[in-house]
Order: structure tokens, then C-alpha cells, then sequence
């Protein structure tokens, strides 16, 4: 679906198109949960349930016209969502999902209908939320409820229809008072509906709060506007996994569990190979190419994206990074907020943590760290390395045990290495320092003055060799000069 508004326009140019808005109930606390998190803001498929909901209402009308009816710690939800533009309503006592409609009278009066949705229902699709639109204004309905079929209906309201054949609707009855043989129906409200908004407000102030959790249920206005001789009806879908609200941390892993499924097939069917995708968390927002390989256990979260062709080996976990095509990350690699550029080779066991630019062909090796720098084309650094707030040019050998020293204890400095450069091994280059085009540094130098192009630096105090000193010792210390015996002692010996 397109991301402009998916309202219908009016066919005859007459009448004006119908005002849409979107409330999205998410002011409950989450009791089931037993956490300090509010739900909406507990995770599935790498984001908040709420940001799932938002994403789907935002691309049915724009966010102007979505209003989010927040409560139990408001700040904190506010604070996640505010970069997605919508509304924000406050239910500062949360008195049930009738009550929730209740408080935002005033920000929907101005419009015809309204779409609710729940905050912790985070499958539901764009195109169901305009069928449900199209439904409600095709029946002329004052309310209309999405249902589904479910196998396990156990604690959803149950849809009573006029009769089975009819998409009227009598009542909607809570599990918890339900009688055994409403218990017994399989088709549930999803929590979604659409009202008509002047018929909403004209009877929501009826709605009590004589039942078990005397609570203002929103359920309870299909029998308040049937009563009214409204036209309340259902519309079902047949994607159940749509409707599955989050209340436990059971539900939640599985509603986790079937987005994340269904992001290894979506990626399966576009090219890509995925072994063993039950081991594999790949997020919502992730994009990768064909041909590209993701061995069992890999994580690839938040906003990252992998070209073709590439493998990604087991236990590797990536977020918010953009791998290029063909990179090979062997097993153990951890990257955050960096890029790979196309067939660089990393790990096994590299940490590149934000900012890092690996450069076309580079390798990094084991047990390499790197923080904001840029390794250039071809550049190699192998094995047990940090290297951080660093330029490096093309063709650069870093040897191992490398470091740059690029904190003062207040300031970080630049390292700059130009192109060609050869770091020997267990050098320290304390920055700001810059090592010029081809230069030689020597194994275990300490860097603290800049190096010409073409120059060999060496900075580590002279060897100094002691012929025949070990022997000395041996014979210092042999056990016959003290009078002690092999058996003895043979400690003494070494
Ligand atoms: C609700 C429906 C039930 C339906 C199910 C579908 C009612 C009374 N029952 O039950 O028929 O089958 O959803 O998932 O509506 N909320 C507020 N303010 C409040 C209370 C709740 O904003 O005062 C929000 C919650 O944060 C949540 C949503 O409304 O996102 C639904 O509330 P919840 O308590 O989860 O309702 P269910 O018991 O699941
Ligand atoms: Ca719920």
C-alpha cells in the first residue's frame, strides 16, 4: 500500500469525503505483564507494540489524524513515539476501553468516523484497517468490529450475531461474563472497530461499570447502540494472527515468535538462504539482498542493511549497520552502527562499534575493536587490535596488538595513518598523530611524534644482549653449589 491516506473519496464530487481519524487505545498498564515497562512499550519483532499499531494506522490516514490515548506512564511512551507525529491524548486514570474513548471526545469531535485500534495488537495490517473502513461505510453502520476465528478464544470478548448467517451484531460478551455456551464460540473481537462519531458520542455516556472488573467497557457500546436501533455489524478476517493481542510475556514471545517466522520466509522468498531460521532474530525494518547467507544463531537488528552475497556466519549480531555486497563476517562478529563496504572480510570475533567505515576489501581479524574510523581500501588488520577516532588509508598492514591512544582523559585525538603505511606489531600511536604515505613504524614502538612519508619510525629503547648471561645464572644456581639434592629440591633448578 502507498504511504498517502488510503481514505476513500467521495464518488460524487457533492458530498465530501468522509473525516477519518484513527484512535489507537494504549493507556493500560499491562497488569499481566507484572513488569515496570508499560505493555505498549514491550518489544515484538524488534520495535514497541505501539510503534507496530502506529506504523499500520500512519499509512491508512496521516499522522495528524492519529491519536494515541496514553496513561500509565505517558512520559515514557510519549518519549518513545514522539518521532513517528502523531497525537497524543491523555487517560490519566485508565477506567476500561470505554473510558479511554471517552477522554478523547474532544480531540475526535472534529471528525465523521473513527477508527479504534489497540495498542497492543501489534499484526494488524494496513489493508484490513481500510476493508474494515470501506465495510462500515458501504453497511452505513454506526459500529463495525473486526472479528476472527480463533482456536484458543480463551479470554477475548465473543461476538453474538443476530444470527449466524447475518454480519449484524447483538452483543459483544467478555470472557468473564460469559455463559458456557458463549464460551464455546470460536469468533472473537479483535479490539479494532469503527464508529460513527456523532453516534459514538451521542451514547457512550450510558456505558457502566456493573461488571467484573467495573470497568467502562468499549464492547459494551454494541448492545448500548443496537438498543438505540443503531446498525452495529462485524466484518471478519481471515488472518487470525492479526487480532492476537500481547497481555502476557507468553503471548508476547509468540506473537514475536510468528513476526520473526514470517520475516525469515518474506527474506527466503526474496533470495536469501536462511539456515535453521528458528535460530535466527532478524528485526522487522531489516533489509538484506539475494544470494546472501545467514548461518544458524545470527541476530540482524534494528535498521540494518545487507547487500547480496554475502555470509553471515553463526553468532554474529548486527544492528543499525549496512553491510555491502559480498562481505564474508565469520563467526562472532558484533557491529553497531558501522558500514562494511563490498567484499571486506571480518572476524572471527571483531567488534565494530559506531562510527567504523571498513573499506572495499578490508579485513578485520580476530579479536579487533574499532570505533569511529575509516579503514581504507584493501587495509588489513588482523588480529587482537583497537582502533578508534582513526583515519587510515588504502593498502595499510596494522600489525597485531596495535593501539591507537586516542583519549587523554578529557579529549579523544585523531590518528591519521595515509595509504601504504606498515604499523608493525604491538605499536602504540598516541594521538593526535599522523604517520605519512608508505612510512614504516616499528614493532612495539610508542608513536607519539608525526612520521614522514617513506620514513621508518622507530620508538622503543635498544636491545641490549647479555651473551652467555643465562648460563651464568644456570650454573649460579645449580643445586650442587648449595649442598641440596635433585630429590630435594627440584624447584631449585629452574
Ligand atoms: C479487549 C476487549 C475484548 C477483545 C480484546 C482483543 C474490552 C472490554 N475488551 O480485551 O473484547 O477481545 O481486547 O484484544 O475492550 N486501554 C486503555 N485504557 C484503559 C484500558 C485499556 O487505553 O482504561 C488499552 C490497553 O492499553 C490496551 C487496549 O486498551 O492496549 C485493550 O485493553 P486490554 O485491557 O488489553 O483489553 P483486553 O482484556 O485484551
Ligand atoms: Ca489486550
Amino acid at each position: 500500500m502507498k504511504k498517502s491516506s488510503a481514505v476513500p473519496s467521495s464518488k460524487a464530487s457533492s458530498t465530501p469525503a468522509p473525516r477519518v481519524a484513527i484512535a489507537i487505545m494504549a493507556a493500560g498498564k499491562g497488569t499481566r505483564l507484572k513488569s515496570q515497562l508499560p505493555k505498549v512499550l514491550h518489544e515484538v519483532g524488534g520495535k514497541p507494540l505501539l510503534a507496530h499499531v502506529i506504523a499500520a494506522a500512519t499509512r491508512v490516514v496521516p499522522p495528524a489524524d492519529v491519536f494515541a490515548i496514553i496513561g500509565h506512564e505517558a512520559d515514557r511512551v510519549r518519549a518513545a513515539l514522539a518521532n513517528t507525529g502523531v497525537n497524543f491524548v491523555l487517560q490519566s486514570e485508565q477506567r476500561g476501553t470505554g473510558h479511554a474513548l471517552m477522554v478523547a471526545q474532544s480531540a475526535l469531535s472534529a471528525y465523521d468516523h473513527v477508527i479504534v485500534l489497540s495498542g497492543d495488537a501489534p499484526q494488524i495490517n494496513p489493508q484490513t484497517i481500510a476493508q474494515l473502513l470501506n465495510f462500515h461505510l458501504d453497511q452505513k453502520a454506526a459500529m463495525t468490529l473486526l472479528s476472527a476465528d480463533l482456536d484458543h478464544p480463551t479470554g477475548y470478548g465473543r461476538v453474538i450475531r443476530k444470527n449466524p448467517r447475518s454480519s449484524e451484531v447483538q452483543a459483544i460478551v467478555e470472557e468473564k461474563s460469559s455463559s458456557p455456551a458463549q464460551k464455546k464460540i470460536r469468533e472473537v473481537n479483535a479490539g479494532f472497530y469503527v464508529f460513527d462519531v456523532p453516534q459514538l458520542f451521542a451514547h457512550i455516556k450510558k456505558l457502566s461499570t456493573a461488571n467484573p472488573h467495573a470497568e467502562y467497557y468499549l464492547t459494551d457500546m454494541a448492545s448500548l447502540l443496537r438498543q438505540a436501533r443503531q446498525r452495529v455489524v462485524v466484518w471478519k478476517t481471515q488472518n487470525s494472527a492479526e487480532v492476537l493481542g500481547a497481555n502476557t510475556r507468553v503471548e508476547l514471545s509468540f506473537i514475536d515468535y510468528q513476526m520473526r517466522m514470517r520475516k525469515c520466509h518474506e527474506l527466503m522468498t526474496e533470495g536469501v538462504t536462511i539456515f535453521y531460521p528458528a535460530s535466527c532474530v532478524i528485526d522487522n525494518d531489516v533489509e538484506i539482498a539475494p544470494d546472501t547467507v545467514l548461518e544458524p544463531f545470527v541476530q540482524i537488528l534494528g535498521r540494518s542493511r545487507i547487500g547480496a552475497g554475502c555470509r553471515i556466519r553463526s553468532y554474529s549480531v548486527i544492528r543499525d549497520s549496512e553491510v555491502a555486497d559480498g562481505v564474508l563476517l565469520r563467526p562472532g562478529c558484533i557491529l553497531e552502527g558501522a558500514r562494511v563496504e563490498r567484499n571486506a572480510i571480518l572476524g572471527p570475533y571483531s567488534h565494530l562499534r559506531p562510527g567504523s567505515d571498513i573499506g572495499e576489501g578490508a579485513h578485520v581479524g580476530n579479536f579487533v575493536e574499532t570505533k569511529k574510523i575509516k579503514l581504507g581500501k584493501g587495509s588489513k588488520a588482523n588480529h587482537l587490535t583497537y582502533l578508534g577516532d582513526a583515519e587510515i588509508g588504502a593498502g595499510v598492514n596494522i600489525g597485531a596488538g596495535t593501539i591507537t591512544c586516542n583519549y587523554d582523559g578529557v579529549h579523544k585525538h585523531t590518528t591519521v595513518i595515509e595509504d601504504e603505511v606498515f604499523i608493525g606489531s604491538d605499536s602504540t600511536l598516541v594521538a593526535p598523530v599522523r604517520v605519512g604515505k608508505r612510512a614504516y613504524v616499528a614493532a612495539a614502538s610508542c608513536i607519539t611524534d608525526d612520521v614522514p612519508e617513506d620514513a621508518l619510525a622507530i620508538g622503543r629503547s635498544r636491545q641490549i644482549t647479555k651473551e652467555g648471561w643465562a648460563r651464568e645464572k644456570r650454573t649460579a644456581s645449580s643445586p650442587r653449589r648449595h649442598g641440596g639434592t635433585e630429590k630435594a629440591n627440584p624447584q631449585k633448578q629452574i
